[in-house]
């Protein structure tokens, strides 16, 4: 387990009977080289004790929000940026609701939330609570902002109960933590590029064609390439979403500048175009406004098809092309059309007649088709989930 040399690993320990078992965590973390320091709640204290930890961590323990002494040492805010990933092991039903509520009213849900870095929840709780659908409700929260969920396990529960609740084996959580970082370090020698957001495409200064597309579902993708380590490039048509400072954004308007970034950007390992590219531009745009008339023809033609350029380049194709289809009848024939034609290894698939889903949106729901035939659903979720799941597949293709 060599990706756990050298990590700064901040595990945050709830209030759970399995509390003890994450002294076993810190212990082998340690053994494998990790740098440790912990976050005790309140809870946590009844089952194990800042001595003990500190004893086997070698490093602080942090407990309180507003303590002077850490305050002066390493704020809270610090505290989350100090750490690579954070642990936290158990996660009780109280916290998951804390954190799905956004909630900073404790030291370790006020780090979490401010953290920028990969969080994995271990949940522990009698098997009663973890099916209740309030805490099914709140972890479905927790996913759609990419929290890592490991476990839990079925088993016999420390109250005598049997059932889904158990929390996963210190050895196996370290696993899941050193593969996702194994996957991450690989992930850091690849560049990703991705287009997202409509285009304008001029007819005189001031007006252009353009079409609904609010380029959400790119922005998303580039931020989980951007989590999973991958060198992105984001090239966007106009939209006014934010994205993180890590990952190269460039912002065009038309198609035309759209193909040159892109060109400009090459060789990249893996290429993901979801802009809803103009199909046309105007031919020759008018350089002062045009003026009322009882008729006016303008006169279009096509523009260079990106995706196509790049998945058909002799010396810089891109390992994986992923194309996006958006359809409102006979999905399934023409996302097989595209996928062809365009030479893709995938076509990511929605249909956008739907009202509140595809377009324009916060929900997706994609159907996957792939080179060899196979294709799989992604049912409805928020478009950050359906990215972190694209960017899976991704993973899984180019390691
Ligand atoms: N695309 C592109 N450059 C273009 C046009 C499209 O890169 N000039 C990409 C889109 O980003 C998307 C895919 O091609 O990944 C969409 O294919 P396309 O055939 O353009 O879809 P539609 O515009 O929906 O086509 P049609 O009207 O034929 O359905």
């Amino acid at each position: 387990m060599k990706n756990l040399k050298n990590k700064k690993i901040l595990i945050v320990i709830c209030g759970g009977i399995a509390a003890y078992k994450s002294l076993e965590t810190i212990r082998i973390l340690k053994r494998y080289g990790s740098e440790i320091k912990t976050i005790l709640t309140t809870s946590a204290k009844e089952f194990i004790t800042p001595l003990s930890v500190t004893s086997l961590s070698g490093g602080k323990v942090y407990e309180d929000l507003f303590s002077v002494e850490n305050e002066y040492e390493m704020d809270h805010i610090a505290l989350s940026r100090w750490a690579d990933l954070i642990l936290v092991e158990p996660i009780t039903a109280n916290t998951i609701l804390k954190l799905a509520k956004g909630s900073s009213e404790d030291l370790a849900s006020t780090v979490i939330l401010a953290s920028n870095k990969p969080v994995f929840l271990v949940p522990a709780m009698n098997v009663r609570m973890w099916e209740h659908p309030s805490t099914k409700e709140n972890l479905k929260i927790l996913k759609s902002y990419s929290y890592k969920i490991i476990g839990p396990e079925i088993g016999e529960m420390a109250c005598g109960e049997y059932g889904e609740g158990k929390m996963t084996e210190p050895l196996d959580i370290i696993k899941r933590v050193n593969d996702y970082l194994s996957s991450i370090d690989k992930n850091r020698k690849l560049k990703a590029l991705v287009t997202a957001g409509p285009t304008n495409e001029y007819i005189d200064p001031v007006r252009f064609i353009t079409n609904k597309s609010s380029g959400k579902q790119g922005y998303e993708i580039a931020k989980s390439l951007s989590r999973n380590g991958y060198q992105t490039t984001l090239i966007s048509g106009p939209t006014s979403l934010k994205i993180n400072e890590e990952i190269n954004l460039i912002k065009v308007e038309t198609a035309e500048q759209m193909f040159q970034e892109t060109q400009k950007n090459l060789p990249v390992d893996v290429a993901i175009f979801s802009a809803a590219v103009s199909d046309f531009k105007v031919t020759k745009k008018s350089d002062v406004k045009i003026k009322k008339r009882d008729q006016l023809n303008i006169k279009l033609e096509k523009n260079v098809d990106i995706l196509n350029y790049v998945s058909n380049h002799n010396s810089m194709r891109p390992k994986l092309v992923i194309g996006f289809a958006a359809e409102t009848n006979n999905l399934e024939d023409n996302a097989i059309k595209k996928l062809k034609s365009k030479n893709c290894d995938m076509i990511i698939a929605n249909d956008v007649s739907k009202h509140n889903i595809g377009f324009d949106a916060d929900l997706n729901e994609v159907t996957i088709f792939y080179k060899d035939n196979k294709k799989e659903k992604l049912f409805a979720k928020n478009k950050s989930l359906i990215s972190d799941e694209i960017i899976e597949r991704v993973n899984n293709q180019l390691n």
